[in-house]
Protein backbone atom coordinates (compact mmCIF):
# COMPACT_ATOMS: atom_id res chain seq x y z
CA UNK A 1 0.00 0.00 0.00
CA UNK A 2 1.03 3.50 -0.88
CA UNK A 3 1.73 5.96 1.89
CA UNK A 4 -0.56 8.19 3.20
CA UNK A 5 1.18 11.17 1.93
CA UNK A 6 0.89 10.28 -1.33
CA UNK A 7 -2.83 9.65 -1.84
CA UNK A 8 -4.88 12.54 -3.55
CA UNK A 9 -6.71 13.87 -0.75
CA UNK A 10 -3.70 14.05 1.54
CA UNK A 11 -2.06 15.87 -1.11
CA UNK A 12 -4.82 17.90 -1.78
CA UNK A 13 -4.71 19.49 2.01
CA UNK A 14 -1.12 20.07 1.32
CA UNK A 15 -1.72 22.40 -1.41
CA UNK A 16 -4.26 23.89 0.82
CA UNK A 17 -1.98 24.25 3.59
CA UNK A 18 1.18 26.23 1.48
CA UNK A 19 -1.95 28.18 0.04
CA UNK A 20 -3.28 29.39 3.47
CA UNK A 21 0.29 29.68 4.69
CA UNK A 22 0.33 33.86 5.74
CA UNK A 23 -3.27 33.96 6.16
CA UNK A 24 -4.45 34.45 9.95
CA UNK A 25 -7.55 33.58 11.88
CA UNK A 26 -8.28 37.12 12.99
CA UNK A 27 -8.61 38.40 9.08
CA UNK A 28 -11.11 35.53 8.67
CA UNK A 29 -13.33 36.29 11.09
CA UNK A 30 -13.19 40.29 10.60
CA UNK A 31 -14.52 38.97 6.60
CA UNK A 32 -16.81 36.56 8.32
CA UNK A 33 -19.19 37.76 10.80
CA UNK A 34 -21.04 34.31 10.43
CA UNK A 35 -17.72 32.54 11.36
CA UNK A 36 -18.73 31.20 14.85
CA UNK A 37 -21.81 29.74 13.34
CA UNK A 38 -20.16 28.17 10.46
CA UNK A 39 -17.44 26.60 12.31
CA UNK A 40 -19.82 24.73 15.34
CA UNK A 41 -21.41 22.06 15.92
CA UNK A 42 -23.62 21.29 19.20
CA UNK A 43 -25.76 18.80 20.38
CA UNK A 44 -28.45 18.29 22.77
CA UNK A 45 -30.06 15.45 24.96
CA UNK A 46 -32.54 15.83 27.84
CA UNK A 47 -31.11 18.78 29.42
CA UNK A 48 -27.70 18.46 28.38
CA UNK A 49 -26.02 20.32 25.70
CA UNK A 50 -22.37 20.35 24.30
CA UNK A 51 -21.07 23.13 22.32
CA UNK A 52 -17.95 22.83 19.88
CA UNK A 53 -16.30 25.76 18.68
CA UNK A 54 -13.35 25.03 15.70
CA UNK A 55 -14.20 28.61 14.86
CA UNK A 56 -10.82 29.76 16.03
CA UNK A 57 -8.74 27.09 14.14
CA UNK A 58 -7.58 28.07 10.89
CA UNK A 59 -10.41 26.68 9.23
CA UNK A 60 -12.01 27.36 6.10
CA UNK A 61 -14.74 26.04 4.34
CA UNK A 62 -12.65 24.44 1.49
CA UNK A 63 -10.09 23.26 5.09
CA UNK A 64 -12.97 21.34 6.02
CA UNK A 65 -14.28 19.77 2.30
CA UNK A 66 -10.69 18.75 2.13
CA UNK A 67 -10.75 17.03 5.69
CA UNK A 68 -13.71 15.44 4.56
CA UNK A 69 -12.85 14.22 1.55
CA UNK A 70 -9.57 12.83 3.45
CA UNK A 71 -11.99 10.74 6.05
CA UNK A 72 -13.80 9.29 2.95
CA UNK A 73 -10.78 8.66 1.18
CA UNK A 74 -9.74 6.46 3.90
CA UNK A 75 -13.01 4.91 5.10
CA UNK A 76 -13.87 6.31 8.59
CA UNK A 77 -17.58 5.15 7.49
CA UNK A 78 -16.84 1.45 6.59
CA UNK A 79 -14.81 1.20 9.84
CA UNK A 80 -17.15 2.75 11.79
CA UNK A 81 -19.65 0.40 10.72
CA UNK A 82 -16.86 -2.59 11.62
CA UNK A 83 -16.42 -1.11 15.06
CA UNK A 84 -20.22 -1.36 15.57
CA UNK A 85 -20.87 -4.75 14.33
CA UNK A 86 -18.36 -6.22 16.89
CA UNK A 87 -15.80 -6.81 13.72
CA UNK A 88 -12.13 -7.72 14.88
CA UNK A 89 -10.76 -4.35 13.98
CA UNK A 90 -8.05 -4.85 17.08
CA UNK A 91 -5.94 -7.56 14.23
CA UNK A 92 -3.00 -7.19 16.24
CA UNK A 93 -4.93 -9.00 19.33
CA UNK A 94 -7.43 -10.31 17.17
CA UNK A 95 -10.35 -8.61 19.38
CA UNK A 96 -13.10 -6.74 18.48
CA UNK A 97 -13.64 -2.89 19.74
CA UNK A 98 -17.17 -2.75 21.61
CA UNK A 99 -16.95 -0.61 24.56
CA UNK A 100 -20.35 1.16 22.83
CA UNK A 101 -22.28 -2.05 24.23
CA UNK A 102 -21.53 -1.31 27.39
CA UNK A 103 -23.57 1.38 27.35
CA UNK A 104 -25.89 0.46 24.84
CA UNK A 105 -29.32 1.93 26.45
CA UNK A 106 -31.60 0.88 23.55
CA UNK A 107 -30.20 -2.73 24.09
CA UNK A 108 -30.79 -3.77 20.47
CA UNK A 109 -28.29 -6.36 20.12
CA UNK A 110 -25.19 -6.04 19.46
CA UNK A 111 -22.64 -9.21 18.33
CA UNK A 112 -19.35 -10.56 18.94
CA UNK A 113 -18.58 -14.16 16.98
CA UNK A 114 -22.12 -13.75 16.49
CA UNK A 115 -23.46 -13.97 20.06
CA UNK A 116 -25.44 -10.71 21.42
CA UNK A 117 -23.53 -9.16 24.65
CA UNK A 118 -26.21 -7.62 25.80
CA UNK A 119 -27.02 -9.93 28.42
CA UNK A 120 -23.86 -10.50 29.43
CA UNK A 121 -23.38 -6.85 29.69
CA UNK A 122 -26.79 -6.07 31.40
CA UNK A 123 -26.22 -9.21 33.72
CA UNK A 124 -22.71 -7.64 35.05
CA UNK A 125 -24.48 -3.97 35.33
CA UNK A 126 -27.18 -5.71 37.59
CA UNK A 127 -24.66 -7.49 39.95
CA UNK A 128 -22.59 -4.64 40.03
CA UNK A 129 -25.75 -1.91 40.92
CA UNK A 130 -26.59 -4.65 43.73
CA UNK A 131 -23.80 -4.51 45.50
CA UNK A 132 -22.75 -0.91 45.31
CA UNK A 133 -26.36 -0.03 46.24
CA UNK A 134 -25.59 -2.62 49.03
CA UNK A 135 -22.22 -0.65 50.28
CA UNK A 136 -24.34 2.72 49.84
CA UNK A 137 -27.41 1.40 52.49
CA UNK A 138 -24.99 -0.46 54.88
CA UNK A 139 -26.14 -3.41 54.27
CA UNK A 140 -23.19 -4.74 52.93
CA UNK A 141 -21.01 -4.96 55.68
CA UNK A 142 -17.35 -5.42 56.72
CA UNK A 143 -15.51 -8.23 58.65
CA UNK A 144 -16.86 -6.72 61.76
CA UNK A 145 -20.36 -6.20 60.82
CA UNK A 146 -19.65 -2.61 60.54
CA UNK A 147 -20.69 -0.48 57.11
CA UNK A 148 -18.24 0.64 55.18
CA UNK A 149 -17.25 4.44 55.03
CA UNK A 150 -14.22 4.28 52.36
CA UNK A 151 -14.05 2.51 49.18
CA UNK A 152 -9.99 2.06 47.61
CA UNK A 153 -9.92 1.45 43.93
CA UNK A 154 -6.56 -0.37 43.20
CA UNK A 155 -5.85 -0.24 39.71
CA UNK A 156 -3.42 1.66 37.20
CA UNK A 157 -3.50 2.59 33.53
CA UNK A 158 -7.11 2.15 32.45
CA UNK A 159 -8.38 0.54 35.77
CA UNK A 160 -7.65 3.80 37.63
CA UNK A 161 -7.87 6.85 35.01
CA UNK A 162 -11.47 6.43 34.18
CA UNK A 163 -12.59 5.57 37.13
CA UNK A 164 -11.17 8.69 39.08
CA UNK A 165 -11.52 11.21 37.09
CA UNK A 166 -14.98 10.49 37.04
CA UNK A 167 -15.83 9.75 40.71
CA UNK A 168 -14.33 13.05 40.63
CA UNK A 169 -16.01 15.00 38.02
CA UNK A 170 -19.11 13.76 39.89
CA UNK A 171 -18.04 14.57 43.57
CA UNK A 172 -21.46 16.64 43.80
CA UNK A 173 -22.79 13.76 43.87
CA UNK A 174 -21.02 11.57 46.24
CA UNK A 175 -22.81 9.99 49.22
CA UNK A 176 -22.18 11.57 52.58
CA UNK A 177 -20.01 9.07 54.52
CA UNK A 178 -18.70 6.66 51.66
CA UNK A 179 -14.86 8.18 50.53
CA UNK A 180 -13.86 6.65 47.56
CA UNK A 181 -9.71 6.66 47.36
CA UNK A 182 -7.73 5.90 44.50
CA UNK A 183 -4.46 3.83 44.20
CA UNK A 184 -2.21 3.17 41.56
CA UNK A 185 1.73 4.07 41.82
CA UNK A 186 3.78 1.16 43.12
CA UNK A 187 5.45 3.53 44.63
CA UNK A 188 4.89 2.42 48.61
CA UNK A 189 4.17 6.32 49.21
CA UNK A 190 1.05 5.76 47.22
CA UNK A 191 -0.89 3.03 49.32
CA UNK A 192 0.21 4.57 52.53
CA UNK A 193 -1.19 7.86 51.89
CA UNK A 194 -4.64 5.74 50.94
CA UNK A 195 -4.57 4.25 54.12
CA UNK A 196 -4.18 7.30 56.19
CA UNK A 197 -6.88 7.59 58.53
CA UNK A 198 -8.98 4.58 57.30
CA UNK A 199 -10.39 2.10 59.83
CA UNK A 200 -9.61 -1.20 58.47
CA UNK A 201 -13.40 -2.56 59.62
CA UNK A 202 -14.59 -0.27 57.66
CA UNK A 203 -12.58 0.19 54.38
CA UNK A 204 -13.60 -1.67 51.12
CA UNK A 205 -11.19 -2.57 48.30
CA UNK A 206 -11.50 -3.30 44.41
CA UNK A 207 -9.41 -4.56 43.02
CA UNK A 208 -9.49 -3.57 39.49
CA UNK A 209 -7.59 -5.07 36.70
CA UNK A 210 -8.45 -6.53 33.58
CA UNK A 211 -5.30 -9.48 33.84
CA UNK A 212 -5.27 -9.64 37.17
CA UNK A 213 -1.40 -9.95 36.55
CA UNK A 214 -0.58 -6.06 36.54
CA UNK A 215 2.64 -5.76 38.90
CA UNK A 216 1.89 -2.35 39.78
CA UNK A 217 -1.59 -3.64 41.22
CA UNK A 218 -0.98 -7.12 42.54
CA UNK A 219 1.37 -5.37 44.71
CA UNK A 220 -0.67 -2.91 46.18
CA UNK A 221 -3.42 -5.37 46.48
CA UNK A 222 -0.80 -7.37 48.64
CA UNK A 223 -0.22 -4.92 50.70
CA UNK A 224 -3.79 -4.27 51.30
CA UNK A 225 -4.55 -7.57 51.85
CA UNK A 226 -1.75 -7.61 54.66
CA UNK A 227 -3.52 -4.38 55.79
CA UNK A 228 -6.35 -5.97 56.84
CA UNK A 229 -5.10 -9.26 57.59
CA UNK A 230 -2.93 -7.52 60.30
CA UNK A 231 -5.76 -5.84 61.57
CA UNK A 232 -8.77 -7.81 61.08
CA UNK A 233 -7.36 -11.37 61.13
CA UNK A 234 -7.33 -13.49 57.81
CA UNK A 235 -10.35 -14.46 57.41
CA UNK A 236 -11.64 -11.24 57.38
CA UNK A 237 -9.95 -10.51 53.42
CA UNK A 238 -13.40 -12.15 51.82
CA UNK A 239 -15.50 -9.30 53.86
CA UNK A 240 -13.17 -6.25 52.52
CA UNK A 241 -12.21 -7.08 48.47
CA UNK A 242 -13.74 -6.95 45.50
CA UNK A 243 -12.63 -7.32 42.16
CA UNK A 244 -13.09 -6.39 38.63
CA UNK A 245 -11.82 -8.08 35.80
CA UNK A 246 -11.44 -10.51 33.13
CA UNK A 247 -9.80 -13.44 35.16
CA UNK A 248 -11.40 -14.54 37.37
CA UNK A 249 -9.87 -17.55 38.90
CA UNK A 250 -6.75 -14.98 39.76
CA UNK A 251 -9.47 -12.80 41.71
CA UNK A 252 -10.63 -16.05 43.76
CA UNK A 253 -7.26 -17.31 44.27
CA UNK A 254 -5.92 -14.16 45.80
CA UNK A 255 -8.47 -14.59 47.74
CA UNK A 256 -11.95 -12.14 46.78
CA UNK A 257 -15.07 -14.31 46.97
CA UNK A 258 -16.14 -15.59 44.27
CA UNK A 259 -19.68 -13.55 44.17
CA UNK A 260 -17.75 -10.18 44.49
CA UNK A 261 -15.75 -10.96 41.58
CA UNK A 262 -17.46 -8.64 38.34
CA UNK A 263 -16.09 -9.80 35.04
CA UNK A 264 -15.93 -8.16 31.41
CA UNK A 265 -14.61 -8.91 28.11
CA UNK A 266 -11.74 -9.02 25.93
CA UNK A 267 -13.88 -6.97 23.95
CA UNK A 268 -13.42 -3.98 26.43
CA UNK A 269 -10.10 -2.07 25.99
CA UNK A 270 -8.38 -0.94 29.11
CA UNK A 271 -8.09 2.75 28.48
CA UNK A 272 -12.20 2.37 27.60
CA UNK A 273 -13.46 0.16 30.48
CA UNK A 274 -14.47 3.26 32.71
CA UNK A 275 -18.19 1.91 31.38
CA UNK A 276 -17.67 -2.02 32.54
CA UNK A 277 -17.54 -2.65 36.18
CA UNK A 278 -14.06 -1.15 36.24
CA UNK A 279 -16.58 1.78 37.00
CA UNK A 280 -17.63 0.24 40.07
CA UNK A 281 -16.47 2.84 42.89
CA UNK A 282 -18.18 5.38 40.57
CA UNK A 283 -21.34 3.68 40.81
CA UNK A 284 -20.33 3.10 45.06
CA UNK A 285 -19.82 7.07 45.16
CA UNK A 286 -22.55 8.20 43.07
CA UNK A 287 -25.04 5.76 42.45
CA UNK A 288 -26.67 3.34 40.52
CA UNK A 289 -28.64 6.30 39.18
CA UNK A 290 -25.61 8.64 38.42
CA UNK A 291 -23.79 5.32 36.46
CA UNK A 292 -27.24 4.83 34.37
CA UNK A 293 -27.41 8.80 33.17
CA UNK A 294 -23.43 8.07 32.39
CA UNK A 295 -23.74 5.48 30.18
CA UNK A 296 -27.57 7.21 28.89
CA UNK A 297 -24.72 10.26 27.86
CA UNK A 298 -22.31 8.38 26.57
CA UNK A 299 -25.03 6.09 24.37
CA UNK A 300 -26.54 9.26 22.81
CA UNK A 301 -22.76 10.27 21.77
CA UNK A 302 -22.67 6.88 20.28
CA UNK A 303 -25.79 6.90 18.19
CA UNK A 304 -24.73 10.52 16.76
CA UNK A 305 -21.13 9.69 16.02
CA UNK A 306 -22.80 6.03 14.21
CA UNK A 307 -25.77 8.06 11.99
CA UNK A 308 -24.72 11.24 11.44
CA UNK A 309 -23.19 12.10 8.30
CA UNK A 310 -19.58 13.12 8.56
CA UNK A 311 -19.73 16.34 7.67
CA UNK A 312 -22.04 17.18 10.48
CA UNK A 313 -20.69 14.45 13.24
CA UNK A 314 -18.92 16.11 16.26
CA UNK A 315 -16.32 13.45 16.96
CA UNK A 316 -15.44 13.55 13.20
CA UNK A 317 -15.12 17.05 12.79
CA UNK A 318 -13.18 17.52 16.36
CA UNK A 319 -10.63 14.59 14.52
CA UNK A 320 -10.58 16.16 11.15
CA UNK A 321 -9.83 19.72 13.29
CA UNK A 322 -6.73 17.70 15.03
CA UNK A 323 -5.65 16.02 11.97
CA UNK A 324 -5.06 19.55 10.62
CA UNK A 325 -3.48 20.31 13.05
CA UNK A 326 -1.02 18.08 13.53
CA UNK A 327 -0.24 17.15 10.04
CA UNK A 328 -0.73 20.55 7.97
CA UNK A 329 0.00 23.18 10.49
CA UNK A 330 3.16 21.93 12.09
CA UNK A 331 1.50 21.12 16.34
CA UNK A 332 3.94 18.78 18.02
CA UNK A 333 1.84 19.15 20.87
CA UNK A 334 -1.90 19.17 22.32
CA UNK A 335 -3.27 20.88 25.32
CA UNK A 336 -5.99 19.94 27.23
CA UNK A 337 -7.72 22.66 28.98
CA UNK A 338 -10.62 22.30 31.44
CA UNK A 339 -11.82 25.49 32.99
CA UNK A 340 -13.57 22.75 35.84
CA UNK A 341 -11.45 22.06 38.96
CA UNK A 342 -13.78 18.82 39.19
CA UNK A 343 -12.60 17.75 36.00
CA UNK A 344 -8.81 18.21 36.79
CA UNK A 345 -7.67 14.38 35.72
CA UNK A 346 -9.48 14.89 32.74
CA UNK A 347 -6.11 15.54 30.57
CA UNK A 348 -4.23 12.87 32.64
CA UNK A 349 -7.08 10.36 31.26
CA UNK A 350 -7.28 11.63 27.94
CA UNK A 351 -3.21 11.12 28.00
CA UNK A 352 -3.71 7.51 28.14
CA UNK A 353 -6.95 7.64 26.08
CA UNK A 354 -4.78 8.94 22.99
CA UNK A 355 -1.42 8.60 23.76
CA UNK A 356 -1.54 5.01 24.12
CA UNK A 357 -3.84 4.82 21.62
CA UNK A 358 -2.60 6.55 18.80
CA UNK A 359 0.88 7.05 19.97
CA UNK A 360 2.28 4.86 16.71
CA UNK A 361 4.60 4.78 14.27
CA UNK A 362 3.66 1.04 12.47
CA UNK A 363 0.54 0.70 10.07
CA UNK A 364 -2.06 -1.81 10.26
CA UNK A 365 -0.87 -3.11 7.52
CA UNK A 366 2.86 -3.52 8.94
CA UNK A 367 4.30 -0.36 7.03
CA UNK A 368 6.24 2.43 8.89
CA UNK A 369 4.27 5.53 8.76
CA UNK A 370 6.63 9.16 7.41
CA UNK A 371 3.17 10.68 8.78
CA UNK A 372 2.87 12.20 12.59
CA UNK A 373 0.61 10.60 14.33
CA UNK A 374 -0.97 11.38 18.03
CA UNK A 375 0.80 14.54 19.26
CA UNK A 376 1.83 14.91 22.71
CA UNK A 377 -0.61 15.59 25.08
CA UNK A 378 -0.60 17.22 28.28
CA UNK A 379 -2.82 19.87 30.17
CA UNK A 380 -4.30 21.38 33.76
CA UNK A 381 -7.29 22.49 34.61
CA UNK A 382 -7.74 26.79 33.78
CA UNK A 383 -6.90 28.51 36.00
CA UNK A 384 -3.81 26.93 37.64
CA UNK A 385 -2.23 25.61 33.90
CA UNK A 386 -2.58 30.02 33.24
CA UNK A 387 0.33 30.77 35.88
CA UNK A 388 2.20 27.62 34.58
CA UNK A 389 2.74 27.02 30.67
CA UNK A 390 0.78 29.38 28.78
CA UNK A 391 3.68 31.39 28.67
CA UNK A 392 4.62 28.87 26.23
CA UNK A 393 1.32 28.31 24.37
CA UNK A 394 0.96 32.43 23.62
CA UNK A 395 4.83 33.02 22.95
CA UNK A 396 6.70 29.89 22.35
CA UNK A 397 8.55 28.70 18.87
CA UNK A 398 6.37 25.50 19.36
CA UNK A 399 2.67 25.39 17.75
CA UNK A 400 0.60 23.54 20.50
CA UNK A 401 -3.22 23.11 19.56
CA UNK A 402 -5.41 23.40 22.08
CA UNK A 403 -8.90 22.47 23.58
CA UNK A 404 -10.32 24.68 26.18
CA UNK A 405 -13.32 22.74 27.87
CA UNK A 406 -16.24 24.83 30.41
CA UNK A 407 -19.51 24.74 31.93
CA UNK A 408 -21.47 27.36 31.72
CA UNK A 409 -23.02 26.53 35.25
CA UNK A 410 -20.85 25.37 37.95
CA UNK A 411 -22.06 22.21 40.99
CA UNK A 412 -19.97 24.81 43.47
CA UNK A 413 -20.67 28.32 45.06
CA UNK A 414 -19.54 31.09 44.73
CA UNK A 415 -20.71 32.33 41.57
CA UNK A 416 -18.89 35.36 40.92
CA UNK A 417 -15.64 33.09 40.97
CA UNK A 418 -17.50 30.72 38.09
CA UNK A 419 -18.13 33.76 36.13
CA UNK A 420 -14.43 34.85 36.61
CA UNK A 421 -13.64 31.28 35.70
CA UNK A 422 -15.62 31.81 32.61
CA UNK A 423 -14.11 34.52 31.76
CA UNK A 424 -10.83 33.75 31.60
CA UNK A 425 -11.54 30.73 29.56
CA UNK A 426 -13.11 32.81 27.23
CA UNK A 427 -10.61 35.65 27.20
CA UNK A 428 -7.56 33.02 26.53
CA UNK A 429 -9.17 31.96 23.77
CA UNK A 430 -9.54 35.40 22.37
CA UNK A 431 -5.86 36.13 22.96
CA UNK A 432 -4.69 33.19 21.57
CA UNK A 433 -6.62 33.71 18.60
CA UNK A 434 -5.87 37.45 18.20
CA UNK A 435 -2.65 38.13 19.69
CA UNK A 436 -1.35 41.85 19.76
CA UNK A 437 1.09 42.35 17.25
CA UNK A 438 4.11 44.56 16.88
CA UNK A 439 2.42 47.24 15.82
CA UNK A 440 -0.04 47.99 18.64
CA UNK A 441 2.57 47.77 21.46
CA UNK A 442 5.17 50.53 20.46
CA UNK A 443 8.77 50.06 19.28
CA UNK A 444 11.13 48.25 21.54
CA UNK A 445 8.85 46.28 23.15
CA UNK A 446 9.20 42.78 20.98
CA UNK A 447 8.67 40.76 24.09
CA UNK A 448 4.73 42.22 24.63
CA UNK A 449 3.74 41.60 21.17
CA UNK A 450 1.61 38.16 20.77
CA UNK A 451 1.17 36.58 17.15
CA UNK A 452 -1.78 35.19 18.30
CA UNK A 453 -3.56 32.46 15.31
CA UNK A 454 -2.48 29.97 18.23
CA UNK A 455 -5.73 26.73 17.15
CA UNK A 456 -8.13 27.13 19.84
CA UNK A 457 -11.08 25.07 20.18
CA UNK A 458 -13.48 25.81 22.71
CA UNK A 459 -16.03 22.84 24.15
CA UNK A 460 -18.94 24.48 26.38
CA UNK A 461 -21.47 22.44 27.98
CA UNK A 462 -24.55 23.89 30.43
CA UNK A 463 -23.01 22.10 33.20
CA UNK A 464 -21.52 18.27 33.67
CA UNK A 465 -23.86 16.59 34.75
CA UNK A 466 -23.56 12.70 34.25
CA UNK A 467 -25.05 12.90 30.98
CA UNK A 468 -23.01 15.56 29.80
CA UNK A 469 -20.14 14.04 30.73
CA UNK A 470 -20.59 10.92 29.41
CA UNK A 471 -21.06 12.54 25.98
CA UNK A 472 -17.90 14.56 26.26
CA UNK A 473 -15.98 11.36 26.81
CA UNK A 474 -17.79 9.64 23.87
CA UNK A 475 -16.77 12.27 22.21
CA UNK A 476 -12.78 11.79 22.71
CA UNK A 477 -12.81 7.95 22.22
CA UNK A 478 -14.99 8.71 18.82
CA UNK A 479 -12.44 11.31 18.13
CA UNK A 480 -9.19 8.99 18.81
CA UNK A 481 -11.17 6.02 16.58
CA UNK A 482 -11.23 8.32 13.76
CA UNK A 483 -7.95 10.12 13.74
CA UNK A 484 -7.00 6.02 14.30
CA UNK A 485 -8.72 5.20 10.82
CA UNK A 486 -7.23 8.08 9.09
CA UNK A 487 -3.26 7.68 10.71
CA UNK A 488 -3.97 4.12 9.25
CA UNK A 489 -2.96 2.78 12.80
CA UNK A 490 -4.65 0.00 15.34
CA UNK A 491 -5.93 2.26 17.89
CA UNK A 492 -6.45 -0.94 20.08
CA UNK A 493 -3.45 -2.32 21.46
CA UNK A 494 -0.56 -0.95 23.13
CA UNK A 495 2.55 -3.31 22.24
CA UNK A 496 4.20 -0.16 23.12
CA UNK A 497 4.49 -0.92 26.76
CA UNK A 498 5.50 -3.96 26.62
CA UNK A 499 9.46 -3.78 26.52
CA UNK A 500 9.98 -2.02 29.94
CA UNK A 501 7.55 -4.27 31.92
CA UNK A 502 9.36 -7.13 30.51
CA UNK A 503 12.89 -5.86 31.32
CA UNK A 504 11.78 -4.47 34.72
CA UNK A 505 11.87 -8.12 36.29
CA UNK A 506 15.81 -8.57 35.78
CA UNK A 507 16.53 -5.11 37.05
CA UNK A 508 14.72 -6.12 40.03
CA UNK A 509 16.72 -9.03 40.60
CA UNK A 510 19.84 -7.40 39.80
CA UNK A 511 18.57 -4.89 42.34
CA UNK A 512 17.99 -7.55 45.05
CA UNK A 513 20.53 -10.28 44.67
CA UNK A 514 23.32 -8.88 42.10
CA UNK A 515 27.04 -10.30 41.88
CA UNK A 516 28.31 -10.57 45.57
CA UNK A 517 30.98 -7.76 44.91
CA UNK A 518 27.64 -5.45 44.04
CA UNK A 519 28.66 -5.61 40.42
CA UNK A 520 26.27 -6.15 37.96
CA UNK A 521 27.41 -7.08 34.68
CA UNK A 522 24.21 -7.70 32.73
CA UNK A 523 23.05 -4.51 30.93
CA UNK A 524 24.94 -1.67 29.38
CA UNK A 525 27.42 0.59 31.29
CA UNK A 526 24.37 2.80 32.09
CA UNK A 527 22.12 0.55 33.56
CA UNK A 528 24.72 -1.24 35.24
CA UNK A 529 25.84 2.04 37.36
CA UNK A 530 22.78 2.95 38.02
CA UNK A 531 21.81 -0.33 39.69
CA UNK A 532 25.34 -0.67 41.70
CA UNK A 533 24.87 3.44 42.66
CA UNK A 534 20.94 2.42 44.22
CA UNK A 535 22.30 -0.59 45.79
CA UNK A 536 25.20 0.99 47.08
CA UNK A 537 23.18 4.20 48.68
CA UNK A 538 20.53 1.71 50.03
CA UNK A 539 23.38 -0.56 51.50
CA UNK A 540 25.07 2.91 53.17
CA UNK A 541 21.40 3.59 54.47
CA UNK A 542 20.28 7.02 55.55
O1 LIG B 1 -0.25 0.24 30.47
C1 LIG B 1 -0.69 -0.88 29.80
C2 LIG B 1 -2.00 -1.38 30.29
O2 LIG B 1 -2.21 -2.62 29.72
C3 LIG B 1 -3.17 -0.43 29.98
O3 LIG B 1 -3.62 -0.54 28.69
C4 LIG B 1 -4.15 -0.85 31.02
O4 LIG B 1 -5.16 0.11 31.16
C5 LIG B 1 -3.24 -0.96 32.22
O5 LIG B 1 -2.04 -1.51 31.71
C6 LIG B 1 -3.77 -1.79 33.36
O6 LIG B 1 -3.97 -3.13 32.99
P1 LIG B 1 -4.84 -4.09 33.87
O7 LIG B 1 -6.22 -3.56 33.94
O8 LIG B 1 -4.78 -5.43 33.19
O9 LIG B 1 -4.24 -4.17 35.26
Amino acid sequence: MSSLKSTPAWKALQSHAAALDGTHVRDLFAADGQRFDRFSLSHSFSRSDLLLDLSKNLLTDETRDLLLDLARQEDVEGRRAEMFAGEKINTSENRAVLHVALRNRSNLPMAVDGDDVMAGVNGVLAEMFSFAEGVRGGTLTGAAGKPFAAVVNIGIGGSDLGPRMVTEALRHLWKPGIEPRFVANVDGADITSALEGLDPATTLFIVSSKTFTTQETMANAGAAKAWIMAALGSDAVGGHFAAVSTNAMAAVEFGVRPDRVFHFWDWVGGRFSLWSAIGLSIAVACGRRAFTRLLAGAHEMDEHFRTSALAENLPVALALCGIWNTNFQGCQAHAILPYDHSLRFLPAYLQQLEMESNGKSVTRDGMVADWQTAPVLFGEPGTRGQHAFYQLLHQGTRRVSMDFIAAAISHYPPADQHDMLLSNFIAQGEALMTGRPDANVGAGAPHRAFTGGRPVTSILVRRFDPETLGMLLALYEHKVFVQGVIWRINSFDQWGVELGKEMAPEVLGDLQGGGADGQVYGHDSSTNGLIERCRKFRDEGR
